[in-house]
């Protein structure tokens, strides 16, 4: 035998020596949750380990966090059901709790990148990406609020806008906005390949977001699907995307892949709230090691060609 693979994995000095792919602290982005009101934390019940967290508690989450090396967060509000109206009026009101406590965070920590997400659901009483209209989702209708939506977060001091919602156009939209009003310096990372996930469900009760009616079938992608990943990366690229995200990760490591080997964009992808309720729950039964999977499975999406992930692992796996 002339070639003997073993050799190169008979010691730790010479494996790590010869491993090709890295997980750093700097690569994730940590989603967060917010409350309304000052003190409050309270867990969700399908995240073990995840909190929504009112803005004291959320500030010094942030703290630990950067000690911890990670410098980057996409923060979600949780919007209660009297906010909520058909055109997601809160979404883009600055004085609302959510704008009023991401200055606040801005202030504080002025060198963390903080996202946000553009969307309607969190602040629709449909429960929508965006405006509904007898049972249909109005796509050029939902730019305008979109637009107004990115522009009300950037005038908070954001850095990087996360377009969520695939409504067509809606980033070359969402760039013009912000162009025209002086932001031409805030980041869009597009949700580009967003498939029709069954693996967003806890993610929805700890935003309480779930749509009243019907699906999303018609804005995210078939999860069957990945040639159509590039049609809507060629969109986004043209639009003026600075980042390229797939989501979910782990069910679409081949979708991640093939945006790596075609676009030479910054790839995301989002290890999302199911993936990380699946580890959680088979480490609660004792069935699973967490440590080793959560350290494995963030691997796999690195080596799958992600430059960067956002990941509710992100603390833990920063602590160990
Ligand atoms: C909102 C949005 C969703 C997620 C991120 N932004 C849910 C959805 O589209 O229904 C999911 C994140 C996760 O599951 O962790 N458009």
């Amino acid at each position: 035998m002339d070639i003997r693979p073993r050799r190169n994995r008979k010691s730790a000095a010479i494996r790590n020596m010869v491993e090709e792919t890295q997980v750093k602290t700097s690569d994730f982005i940590f989603p967060l949750f917010l409350l309304e009101g000052a003190g409050s934390k309270v867990e969700v019940d399908s995240m073990p380990g995840i909190f929504r967290l009112g803005l004291d508690p959320m500030l010094k989450e942030i703290e630990e966090c950067v000690k911890l090396g990670i410098h980057t967060f996409d923060i979600f509000p949780v919007v209660d059901e009297h906010y909520k109206d058909k055109l997601a009026t809160k979404s883009h009101d600055t004085s609302f709790f959510y704008h009023k406590a991401l200055k606040k965070i801005k202030q504080e920590f002025p060198e963390v990148a903080i996202m946000t997400d553009v969307a309607l659901d969190p602040y629709s009483s449909d429960g929508h990406d965006g405006i509904v209209e007898n049972g249909k989702i109005l796509n050029d209708e939902t730019l305008e609020v979109l637009g107004k939506q990115a522009l009300s977060q950037a005038a908070c001091g954001i850095d990087i806008i996360g377009p969520s919602d695939m409504m067509d156009g809606r980033v070359g939209y969402i760039r013009e906005v912000l162009d025209d009003a002086g932001f031409s310096e805030v980041s869009i990372m597009s949700y580009t390949a967003k498939y029709a996930s069954a693996f967003y469900g806890p993610f929805r009760d700890a935003l309480d977001s779930a749509p009243k009616s019907g699906d999303k079938k018609t804005y995210q992608m078939n999860p069957a699907n990945q040639r159509e990943a590039l049609i809507e990366a060629d969109l986004d690229v043209d639009e003026g995307a600075d980042f390229l995200m797939v989501k979910p990760a782990l069910a679409y490591l081949d979708v991640i892949k093939l945006l790596k080997d075609n676009y030479a964009q910054p790839i995301a992808a989002y290890n999302v709230s199911g993936e990380y309720a699946m580890l959680k729950a088979a480490a609660e039964k004792g069935w699973l090691d967490y440590d080793r999977v959560m350290a494995e499975t963030l691997l796999s999406i690195k080596r799958a060609g992600a430059d960067i992930i956002l990941t509710y692992h992100a603390k833990e796996f920063a602590q160990l």
